[in-house]
């Protein structure tokens, strides 16, 4: 297993990616062309973030991330936050999560400039909490609250 960068040619993997944990963590059906475009907007400006993904020895997507900033001025730093995270069903409890989130840390602490690293997770999603757990992670002390204005 390999990790790196996502690139554009990575698209209809993570377009797959995306709809497939949607389906399987909140049973939500989302829309392809949306996704699609959603995608491909992260490989055309930097200033988005960036995706990683874990290859397969035969170069095929196995799992993958998407890294997206917030600026934090109570700590002039940048906080990365992990989102779409997903690893394909036949490739579970095999450590590629682990390798993904070992990339994410590794390559936040060598910039010196990331404060700190965040994700959200589905209530009852008990699978993605114990990964996160397992890993270091702690529970936030924050709620999240939001108004949607699409989907
Ligand atoms: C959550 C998910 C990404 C984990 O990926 P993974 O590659 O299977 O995780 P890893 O194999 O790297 O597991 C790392 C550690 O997490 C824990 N863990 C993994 N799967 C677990 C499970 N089903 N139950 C409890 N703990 C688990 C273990 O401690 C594991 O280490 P170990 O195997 O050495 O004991 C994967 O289950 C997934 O894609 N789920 C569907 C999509 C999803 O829920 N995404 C998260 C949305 S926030």
């Amino acid at each position: 297993m390999q990790i790196r960068r996502g690139q554009p040619g990575d698209r209809d993997a993570l377009v797959a990616f995306n709809l497939a944990m949607a389906r399987e963590t909140e049973g939500r059906e989302l829309d392809r062309k949306t996704v699609n475009a959603g995608v491909a907007a992260v490989f055309q400006s930097e200033d988005r973030g960036f995706y990683l993904v874990a290859t397969s020895t035969d170069n095929k997507i196995v799992g993958g991330l998407l890294i997206t900033y917030e600026w934090s001025d109570w700590r002039n730093g940048v906080i990365w936050w992990i989102q779409s995270v997903y690893v394909e069903p036949g490739w579970r409890r095999r450590g590629v999560y682990r390798r993904l989130y070992e990339a994410v840390k590794t390559d936040a602490l060598e910039r010196g400039s990331v404060a700190g690293i965040r994700l959200y997770v589905e209530r009852e999603n008990a699978v993605a909490h114990s990964v996160y757990e397992s890993l270091g992670m702690k529970l936030a002390h924050y709620d999240m609250y939001e108004v949607d204005f699409v989907l």
